[in-house]
C-alpha cells in the first residue's frame, strides 16, 4: 500500500560517521570519505526522485579545517571529483549545484572548478545539491553582522536572512544527521530554528536509500506549529 508522504522542500543532511565507518574495516579515514561521496550523490538522486527541491549537505565545517593535512588533501580530492566529473550527471538531469560557505580557504584550483561548477549548472534547474564546505554557521553570522555595521545599519529578521550564503533559499524543513552525535555542529543555526530534527546511529557510507526514506517517513509524520496552538 503507497502512503502519501508530506515531502519536505529543503532537506539539510550532517553526514557524519565516516570516519568511523572507514575504522571497523581497518581502512583509513580518506577510504570512508570515498564511500560517503557515494552514499551523499546517491542520496541526491534519491531526495530528487521523491520531490524533494533543495538538498544542503555539510560536506566540510570551518573546523574540519584543522584535521591532519593528509585528510584535508583527500577530501580536496574528492572535491575535485565531484566538480570535474559527478556534476555533469547532475546537469543531465536538469540539477543544479551551489555550494555556502568561505571557498577562498580552498587551494586555488577547487575553488575555480567549484566557480565553474556552479556557472555551468542549469539555469532552469528544480532540484539543486548544496555542498556546505568550510561552512560555519557563526562565521557566517559574524559576515553578516560585520556587513551592517560596516554600513552602520539595522537590521531585520529578514535582512539577516538575507546577508547569510543561503539568502535565496527556503530555510530546511528537515535536518537529518547521520553517526549518532546528537549535535548540530555548527550548521545552520540561524536557519534551523524551525527545522524538524531527525538523528540516526547509521553511519553515513550505510545511510542509502531505505534510511533517507525512514527519514522522510518520520518528517511525514511530524505536527509542525511554529509557536502556534
Ligand atoms: C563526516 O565524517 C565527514 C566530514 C567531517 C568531512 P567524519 O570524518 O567526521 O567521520 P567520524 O565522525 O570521524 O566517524
Ligand atoms: C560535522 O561533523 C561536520 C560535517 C559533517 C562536515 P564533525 O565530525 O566535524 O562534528 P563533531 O566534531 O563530531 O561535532
Ligand atoms: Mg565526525
Amino acid at each position: 500500500m503507497q502512503k502519501t508522504l508530506k515531502i519536505p522542500r529543503h532537506v539539510a543532511v550532517i553526514m557524519d560517521g565516516n570516519g568511523r565507518w572507514a575504522k571497523k574495516r581497518l581502512m583509513p579515514r580518506t577510504f570512508g570519505h570515498r564511500a560517503g561521496m557515494n552514499a551523499m550523490i546517491a542520496m541526491a538522486r534519491k531526495a530528487k526522485s521523491m520531490g524533494v527541491q533543495y538538498l544542503t549537505v555539510y560536506a566540510l565545517s570551518t573546523e574540519n579545517f584543522s584535521r591532519p593535512r593528509e585528510e584535508l588533501e583527500g577530501l580536496f580530492d574528492l572535491i575535485r571529483r565531484y566538480f570535474t566529473k559527478n556534476v555533469k550527471e547532475l546537469y543531465a538531469e536538469g540539477a543544479a549545484v551551489r555550494v555556502i560557505g568561505d571557498i577562498a580557504a580552498l587551494p586555488p584550483d577547487v575553488q575555480a572548478l567549484i566557480e565553474e561548477g556552479v556557472k555551468n549548472s542549469p539555469a532552469d534547474a528544480r532540484f539543486f545539491v548544496v555542498l556546505a564546505l568550510n561552512y560555519g554557521a557563526r562565521a557566517e553570522i559574524t559576515r553578516a553582522v560585520n556587513w551592517a555595521i560596516s554600513r552602520s545599519q539595522q537590521l531585520s529578521e529578514d535582512d539577516v536572512s538575507r546577508l547569510l550564503y543561503t539568502s535565496d533559499m527556503p530555510d530546511p524543513d528537515l535536518i537529518i544527521r547521520t553517526g549518532g552525535e546528537l549535535r548540530l555542529s555548527n550548521f545552520l543555526l540561524w536557519q534551523a530554528a524551525y527545522s524538524e530534527l531527525y538523528f540516526t546511529d547509521v553511519l553515513f557510507p550505510d545511510f542509502d536509500d531505505a534510511q533517507f526514506e525512514r527519514a522522510i517517513e518520520a518528517y511525514s509524520g511530524r505536527d509542525r506549529r511554529f509557536g502556534r496552538v
